[in-house]
């Protein structure tokens, strides 16, 4: 018989419902309790997804005995707290992406799951779609040659709201952690190793956040990476693996992919097409649930070492471009 597997959900915004209808499209799950900072955004949300168990304030849902697995859907500054909180009251964490604020935060939420031996994962959902399982397997069969380079774009332009989270040096906002990580784990997951060389720019706009940023890195032999990230410019989403001998093209949006061009040796430019099943959301939920029961404490496709690479290239970035955020100055 296949486990069910029991979810809490902690924060009730935007991306804490997409998760929620992703994981209506699996089977043999179900979300049994939800954290809030309000009681009023609790009941509404478990209203929403039928959810039985409410929670107000930080630790109650840590020590739910019928939650197997957190969702850590608040803002960036929350990750390692809501985290450690978690994994004290000995639950699995799936993470939203950037893991953490930094590098040192992603240490601790680290140690504190390997020292009790629980499952912790960056939720990096666009390495579980079936296209960038496809993407890997083109990789590693070797059907471009040796990758030489890798482009990323992931730019909006959002309006401008100084206090919410895109903008806001105290919600951890700025376009490289909102959404230039996930141009750095496309390049982490096509090279597989984080960058030797960084040359990047950041813009630091009037609210003290990087509005826009590019990054150039290189990984030795002139392989190179280049990236941009943006939450004040539009472009899209697009992604491209340049090799020796082809190219693989991932269209707009590349972090959600249904479809790559790949043009493999003297082949012709094929397109390939993927069949999206629920709302994407679903894929990462479904590995996690994989990874819990089979008793592991890591994803093989995200580990916690690609988290560690990525997280220790946004601070040489961060670091480049000066952007330090207030509760790092304390
Ligand atoms: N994977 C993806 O596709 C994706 C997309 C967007 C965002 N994200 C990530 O997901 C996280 C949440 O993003 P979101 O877009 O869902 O944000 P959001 O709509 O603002 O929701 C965040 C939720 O966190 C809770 N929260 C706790 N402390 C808070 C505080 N001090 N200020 C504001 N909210 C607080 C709130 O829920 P309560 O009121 O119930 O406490 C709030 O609704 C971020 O880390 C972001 O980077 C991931």
């Amino acid at each position: 018989m296949i486990k069910k597997i029991r979810w809490g959900i902690v924060g009730t915004g935007r991306i804490a419902h997409h998760f929620a209808i992703g994981l209506g499209a699996l089977e043999n799950t179900e979300i049994t309790a939800v954290l809030s900072r309000t009681k009023a955004a609790a009941e509404k949300f478990a209203e929403e997804f039928g959810i039985s168990g409410k929670h107000i304030g930080s630790e109650s849902l840590a020590s739910d005995k019928n939650v197997d697995v957190v969702y850590i859907a608040t803002p960036n500054p929350m990750h390692k707290d809501d985290t450690i909180n978690c994994l004290k009251g000995g639950k699995a964490v799936l993470c939203e992406k950037p893991f953490a604020m930094n590098c040192k935060e992603t240490m601790q939420m680290i140690l504190c799951a390997r020292k009790r031996g629980l499952f912790l994962m960056e939720a990096m959902w666009m390495y579980f779609f079936p296209a960038m399982a496809k993407v890997r397997q083109l990789l590693a069969d070797g059907a471009i040659g040796e990758v030489r380079l890798v482009q990323a774009n992931f730019c909006f332009r959002k309006e401008w709201q100084p206090q919410g989270a895109k903008l806001n040096p105290a919600l951890g906002g700025g376009a490289l952690l909102d959404v230039g990580v996930y141009d750095i784990a496309f390049a982490q997951m096509v090279y597989d190793k984080a960058p030797l060389r960084i040359s990047s720019m950041a813009h630091i706009g009037k609210t003290g956040v990087d509005e826009q940023s590019s990054m150039i890195f290189g990984y030795g032999g002139g392989a190179m990476a280049v990236l941009t990230c943006a939450v004040r410019t539009e472009t899209l989403f697009e992604a491209a693996i340049y090799g020796t001998d082809g190219y693989i093209k991932i269209p707009h949006k590349f972090l959600q992919p249904d479809r790559i061009i790949v043009k493999a040796g003297q082949k012709k430019e094929k397109e390939i097409k993927f069949k999206r099943l629920g709302n994407g959301y679903n894929y990462e939920a479904a590995e996690v649930m994989r990874c819990l029961r089979r008793g592991e404490v890591e994803c093989p496709i995200m580990p916690l070492d690609t988290s560690i690479a990525i997280m220790k290239t946004m601070d040489r970035i961060r670091q480049q471009g000066g952007l330090v955020y207030p509760m790092e100055k304390k």
